[in-house]
């Protein structure tokens, strides 16, 4: 059966169910019955039911496929998570306009209680009917968490009310690159109530990032008095690591840093609030009095220990408003993060301190390696056969602490429009949410069998990525995506680049 991901247990019986116009389903509300029945033909047929069912069982849901189908679960999310293998099933069996599913039992739980998928959409911005199709196909594939990246040299892409700054300078850029195009964008609150709203609906969680203290430009373009010196610069149209970064000396970014993600937290109800902490280059910290007094003030020896002070204080302040904070992992430095901070892992070696570290002193990690989850990658790098491996690194790495989840981030430096970003995103999220979801080893060959089913069931939801041999580009195709990504990166802001990269462990 043709389901990602992949069920914990399925037990084939004889005989076929019919889905007809006879049909009885019973036990949904309409949402929940719209859903099933944008994938059935209701042809005449013979009568029988399909029964859904809230009892307490161990697993999240069961389904058990006969005469009748009998469908029982915990709650509404296991519920809606047995809809969607429904869905999966009969698209896979559908012959002769007619619905079928073979008999069967399937036993179904999740590994990881986090599955997410993480948009940057400052770089380039996306509207709201993009972010629906996003929900749409991440919670087909049971993912339950959509972080969106809002803030950063390039863009502030979310409305205040008490700074319309950040959104009438902070969302608009005069070009990328030096093209002279002007890129703008950015989300009402009420576009984001709406689209919270919709996301529950499918049980998707949206997760709001503020990236502090680097990725700042927009927000310093805004409000200059974030700068340590109160410079005055423009939105970033280059990409790479800027040397712009909030002061950690100043009372005043605290309140001003506080009073945004006081107004944010308001708008998205999730638990989580993501506050960045990569690349964070130190250059005008070093040239800060404000900075070096709050660091002779605290006893702070080295930079690395202001950004660990700075992001502990936000952290004090998300604790006041009952928010669980998750950081990139340059943020943890020395046992320094407080405890409470959910890590983000996308870059091991030069840049963190080991990460096994971080797990062993007991730091929820979410796991998003960048070798292994970054979307924004060519295929040539990041190919779906590669995808899958994600599993074995995550193995390796639980034996060191507590794993919370899976996140698959796609960066949109080079990702312009919505067909471009679905052709980066699948097929290699249905790995990610495979990864996310079975407890069973998954096997690559086995893997593709069933990816087919659900690329075909993303059209549906006017969604198309990558073939699914593209998403395995042989050695001259790679060879030609590999120059042409990585040669793309050239530019003349490069050189700031690998400065400002030389400041960030300071
Ligand atoms: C990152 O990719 N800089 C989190
Ligand atoms: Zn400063």
């Amino acid at each position: 059966m043709k389901i990602i991901p992949k069920p914990e247990s399925i037990t084939m019986l004889e005989g076929d169910f019919v889905f007809s116009g006879s049909t009885q389903i019973v036990g949904l509300d309409d949402f929940l019955m719209n859903d099933i029945n944008s994938f059935i033909d209701l042809k005449d047929g013979d009568k029988n039911s399909c029964v859904f069912t809230l009892s307490k069982i161990e697993e999240d849901y069961r389904i058990e496929i006969g005469e009748n189908i009998y469908v029982i679960a915990n709650n509404r999310e296991g519920i809606y998570h047995a809809i969607q293998t429904l869905k999966l099933l009969i698209l896979e069996y559908y012959k002769n306009e007619y619905s079928y599913i073979p008999c069967c039992i399937i036993e179904d739980n999740y590994k990881y209680e986090y599955r997410g998928f993480m948009l940057d959409v400052c770089r380039h911005y996306y509207p709201i009917s993009t972010l629906k199709k996003i929900i749409n196909s991440i919670s087909l594939l049971k993912m339950n968490k959509l972080h969106l990246h809002l803030s950063d040299d390039q863009g502030f892409r979310i409305q205040l009310n008490r700074f319309p700054l950040l959104t009438d300078i902070g969302s608009k850029r005069n070009g990328t690159r030096g093209d002279g195009i002007p890129v703008s964008g950015f989300y009402t609150q009420a576009e984001i109530i709406d689209l919270v709203k919709y996301a529950k609906d499918r049980f998707v969680e949206i997760i709001p990032e503020i990236d502090l203290p680097g990725h700042t430009s927009a927000l310093i373009a805004s409000y200059p008095d974030l700068h340590c010196k109160g410079k005055e610069i423009e939105v970033e149209e280059y990409f790479g690591i800027v040397e712009n970064v909030v002061c950690a000396g100043k009372e005043n970014t605290y309140k001003m840093l506080e009073d945004i993600i006081g107004e944010l937290a308001n708008l998205f109800p999730s638990k989580y609030f993501h506050i960045g902490g990569d690349e964070a280059p130190k250059t005008q910290w070093m040239e800060c009095e404000d900075c070096k007094e709050t660091m002779k003030k605290n006893g702070l020896k080295t930079y690395m220990d202001l950004q660990s002070y700075f992001t502990n204080r936000i952290i004090t302040y998300l604790k006041s408003i009952n928010k669980a904070p998750i950081v990139w992992n340059e943020a943890y430095h020395d046992g320094k993060l407080d405890k409470v901070a959910n890590i983000q892992f996308w870059a091991d070696g030069l840049k963190c301190k080991n990460i096994k570290n971080a797990l062993e002193e007991g730091y929820p990690l979410i796991y998003s390696n960048n070798k292994y989850c970054y979307l924004d990658h060519p295929y040539s790098s990041l190919s779906l056969k590669k995808t899958i491996k994600a599993q074995n690194d995550m193995i390796s790495l639980s034996d060191y602490g507590d794993i919370v989840g899976i996140e698959t981030p796609l960066w949109t430096e080079w990702i312009k429009d919505e067909s471009k970003l679905f052709k980066m995103m699948f097929p290699r999220t249905l790995a990610i949410a495979d990864v996310a979801w079975s407890k069973s080893t998954i096997d690559y060959k086995e893997f593709r069998n069933r990816a087919a089913n659900s690329l075909n069931a993303l059209f549906i939801y006017d969604i198309e990525g990558s073939g699914i041999r593209q998403s395995n580009p042989d050695c001259i195709t790679s060879l030609f995506e590999s120059i042409f990504f990585y040669g793309r990166m050239i530019d003349k802001k490069l050189g700031r680049t690998i400065k400002n990269y030389k400041n960030i462990r300071k």
